[in-house]
């Protein structure tokens, strides 16, 4: 059995323990834990790229509204430990929430361009400057070569490659393609909380993605596609949040393949659980 990696806890401890491995690169993959398959694709992926590979497992406060999961969002710090032991990561930087964010934090990354195109930005009006201050400050922190983001959360990885570039952070970002469960569902940590009913229904999300993306290429006009997406949706029993065609990297509106690169997104919610998911057309 492969040693545990090191748990670090503190800023002071983490750099000290990645200074010696400057030399060879660093590749971080950010999580908030709770990891499934899709979370262990972007390790290898890591691996591939860099010498030593840092897990970060945070649970965001600031990307959560006070309405939605934080305090209830799954922990499972034994099992992950477990997971990313088997797959010989270096480090796992777990900062508690002072390391984090201390006392009198007063600093927050405001995202523009694709963090308001009007997706998840609609209905998580707080998120991406979360996510951004997070991530911001976890590559300052661990300062990756490279950091592998999921295509998963499509419009979290155009934010994060803009942050990067805008503000010249010297790191790659990476994004992987989707994991996805045998019937299509993408994973998440949040399947877990789907009742049977609602499992059995998730992967129709998918399933309208494929169907709108074939029909486009096939020649139906965009909004003739997305129109009979969103009515298969919603009569699968989802309320639906928004299915959208939308430029691969600003995510402004498309209205044809003419606009440029096209992926077609989905947010819908099925009993308590919201479900998002994207493809490529
Ligand atoms: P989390 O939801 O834990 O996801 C961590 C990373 O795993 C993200 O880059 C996400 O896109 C990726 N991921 C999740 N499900 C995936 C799947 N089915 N296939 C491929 N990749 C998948 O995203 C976050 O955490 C947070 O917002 C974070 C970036 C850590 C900032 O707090």
């Amino acid at each position: 059995m492969a040693q545990p990696p090191r748990v670090l806890r503190t800023v002071p401890t983490l750099r000290r323990a990645l200074q010696p491995w400057r030399n060879g690169a660093i590749a971080l993959v950010p999580t908030m834990g709770a990891l499934h398959r899709g979370h262990i694709v972007l390790v290898r992926e890591a691996r591939r790229r860099a010498r030593r590979v840092v897990v970060s497992i945070f649970v965001n406060p600031t990307q959560f509204a006070p309405s939605e999961d934080f305090a209830s969002y799954p922990r499972r710090f034994a099992e992950d430990m477990a997971a990313l032991r088997a797959e010989k990561v270096d480090v796992v930087w777990a900062p508690t929430p002072a390391a984090m964010y201390p006392e009198g934090f007063a600093t927050r990354i405001a995202p523009q361009g694709a963090a308001v195109a009007g997706l998840e930005d609609k209905v998580r009006p707080h998120f991406f400057g979360g996510v951004a201050t997070v991530v911001a400050k976890l590559f300052t922190q661990v300062r990756p070569d490279f950091a592998l983001f999921g295509e998963k959360d499509y419009q979290q990885l155009c934010v994060v490659t803009q942050m990067a570039k805008d503000l010249d952070l010297a790191v790659k970002i990476v994004g992987v393609a989707t994991v996805r469960e045998a019937d299509g569902l993408a994973l998440s940590s949040r399947n877990a909380y789907l009742s049977e009913s609602e499992r059995a229904v998730a992967p129709q999300l998918y399933r309208v993605l494929k169907t709108a993306a074939a029909d486009i290429k096939g020649g139906a006009s965009i909004e003739s596609a997305l129109t009979a997406g969103r009515a298969k949706i919603e009569l699968a029993g989802f309320a639906l949040d928004y299915l959208e065609a939308r430029h691969a990297h600003s995510l402004a509106p498309a209205a044809s393949r003419k606009d440029g690169p096209i992926r077609l997104l989905v947010a819908a919610r099925i009993g308590k659980t919201r479900l998002i998911d994207n493809i490529v057309l």
